[in-house]
């Protein structure tokens, strides 16, 4: 690609992959409302708020290539979740519409089908269980993306993101962990495949405890490569187990099912 944009890049993922992913395009647009630091060579910065309708489009001009993390990234009030995750959400899809429709990577979460329980197995076509306001805005940011692909022919690749940390923080991230290099991969493989549609694929490593089917994305051709089993001796050492009907053991989405509606910013 000549252009990729990363939304989110001062968050954690974004300033993971603003490192991991400089191969893929010879300019690398970043985007955030907080502080993205300094430009290197190969690097474009451009602040913007995604609430914002016209600086949206002048930040999707000119790219080949989008990876949306930008946005409120866990439950919040319903302001912050509808200016970042709705309209921004669709200030991107617009904007990729009237500017060539760049392949999308969408940072969909696991908290779109938070309320299955965790001795389920589910794949890409079980309908969403939102957990949260938050949950929510991913359910929307889906269907916006399904709704682009059927009418205008944009393609998305939604990602379910499990955890996407260094490593598991809890026994509950033993199931939903993925590795950034693994993440790589599955970014990598979106912007190679000819033809990408606007499939769902769960984002979680190969890890033994996966709760996530991703057997009708077996065509992607992404074979994450990393297993959580390595964290859990240490994980075994270090916390208690949750008592057996806590939240985090039960549902897949963890103690989002158990919050409140958020009234106030943290
Ligand atoms: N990290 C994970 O494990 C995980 C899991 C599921 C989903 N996701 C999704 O992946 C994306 C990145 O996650 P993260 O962990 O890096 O989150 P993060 O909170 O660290 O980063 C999100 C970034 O988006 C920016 N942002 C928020 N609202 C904005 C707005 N209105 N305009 C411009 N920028 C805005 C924030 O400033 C922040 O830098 C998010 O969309 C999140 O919902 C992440």
């Amino acid at each position: 690609m000549k252009r990729l944009l990363i939304t989110g890049a001062a968050g954690g993922l974004g300033s993971e992959m603003r490192k991991r992913l400089a191969h893929l395009a010879e300019t690398i647009r970043l985007s955030d409302m907080a502080d993205m630091g300094d430009a290197a060579a190969n690097e474009e910065i451009l602040p913007c708020d995604l609430a914002d309708k016209d600086a949206v489009e002048a930040l999707v001009a000119d790219c080949d290539g989008i990876v949306h993390f930008g946005g409120k990234s866990v439950e919040g009030t319903w302001q912050v979740v509808r200016d970042s995750n709705i309209e921004g959400v669709f200030n991107l899809y617009e904007a990729a519409r009237r500017h060539g429709m760049p392949r999308i990577v969408f940072a969909s979460s696991n908290h779109a089908i938070g309320f299955y329980r965790q001795d389920q197995r589910i794949d890409n076509a079980v309908p969403p269980r939102p957990d949260s306001l938050y949950g929510v805005s991913k359910v929307f940011g889906e269907a916006l993306a399904s709704m682009y692909h059927d009418k205008f022919g944009q393609e998305t690749a939604i990602v379910r993101i499990g955890s996407s940390f260094p490593g598991p923080a809890d026994h509950r991230m033993l199931s939903t962990w993925l590795s950034y290099a693994d993440f790589v991969r599955l970014i990598e493989r979106v912007f190679d495949v000819p033809k990408l549609g606007c499939p769902i694929i769960y984002g979680a490593s190969n890890n033994a405890s996966s709760w996530w089917d991703n057997s009708n994305v077996d065509w992607l051709g992404w074979r994450p490569q990393d297993d959580s089993e390595q964290f859990r001796a240490k994980l075994d050492a270090e916390m208690d187990k949750p008592a057996a009907d806590a939240p985090q053991v039960v549902y897949q989405g963890g103690t989002f099912t158990a919050d409140g509606i958020h009234e106030t910013d943290d």
